[in-house]
């Protein structure tokens, strides 16, 4: 959106002038809320259209079952709940339902959860986790930070396709003095030098079926929780993000 908009001079716009900040700032949620909208309305239907293919599926499973035309269908339909849950996410992202919550016992839980679905899909990636034990209550949206959570996991697996050496996968968290850090590393392809500064754009991806939105939500979630996110990142050693909470 703020594409072809010369954002130096916006930004001088809005510490000068009151009435311009006041008005950019306006314009901006009006465009934040028109996306969400939007998504929201054709979200509804689709999900619909995608659980009734669902039980078609398995209605008429023998004829699903190899008809590539059905599996386009299938996969189409999906992505676009996918994209919509994402757009609604990306939009939603700094609004908080927040309750005290035992994210030591989250972070595990996401943990566990991905390294079972790694298994279940046979992958040959080895997953390690250490959580420390000191984490405790937080108070913050569960639900969003699982998101958060299963979002740079995703992309951790997504880049250990195809590694060149045994694919890793690392997942952290421990407690220093006044933060929570969680890490994420692999030892998969790295991110180039030239896409770093790209990759919390909306719809920034450079994967066949990614919305590029995983990584634009993720940092609306953190930093609405007063955190921060960042990647380290090279083709010898892989990607680590970190995330940082307040303690
Ligand atoms: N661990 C990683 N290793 C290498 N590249 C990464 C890693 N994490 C993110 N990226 C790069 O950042 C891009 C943006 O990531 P992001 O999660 O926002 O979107 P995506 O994974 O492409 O799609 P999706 O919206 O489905 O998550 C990715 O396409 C990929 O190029
Ligand atoms: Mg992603």
């Amino acid at each position: 959106m703020l594409t072809n908009i010369d954002l130096e001079k916006m930004n001088h716009l809005m510490e000068t002038n009151k009435d311009a900040k006041e008005i950019i700032t306006q314009l901006l949620k009006n465009h934040d809320a028109a996306v969400a909208t939007i998504a929201h309305e054709i979200r509804n239907p689709m999900t619909v259209l995608y659980s009734s293919m669902q039980l078609m599926s398995s209605l008429y499973a023998e004829t699903a079952k190899g008809s590539c035309v059905w599996e386009e269908c299938m996969d189409g339909a999906r992505h676009m709940c996918d994209l919509l849950d994402d757009l609604t996410e990306l939009n939603n992202g700094n609004q908080l339902n927040r309750a005290s919550f035992p994210l030591g016992h989250v972070l595990r839980n996401s943990a566990v959860l991905f390294a079972m679905s790694l298994n279940f899909e046979k992958s040959k990636i080895e997953m390690t986790s250490s959580i420390d034990k000191n984490i405790k209550r937080f108070n913050g949206d569960r639900t969003k930070l699982e998101e958060v959570f299963l979002n740079i996991l995703t992309n951790a697996k997504d880049a250990l396709a195809d590694c060149k050496y045994a694919p890793r996968l690392q997942f952290r968290a421990k407690k220093l003095d006044d933060k929570i850090l969680i890490q994420c590393q692999d030892n998969g392809c790295g991110i180039p030098t030239e896409i770093v500064d790209k990759l919390y754009e909306p719809f920034f991806t450079t994967k066949e079926n990614g919305t590029g939105l995983g990584l634009a939500v993720s940092k609306r979630i953190i930093e609405a929780h007063n955190g921060t996110i960042d990647i380290t990142s090279d083709h010898t050693n892989g990607t680590i993000v970190s995330i940082t909470l307040p303690a």
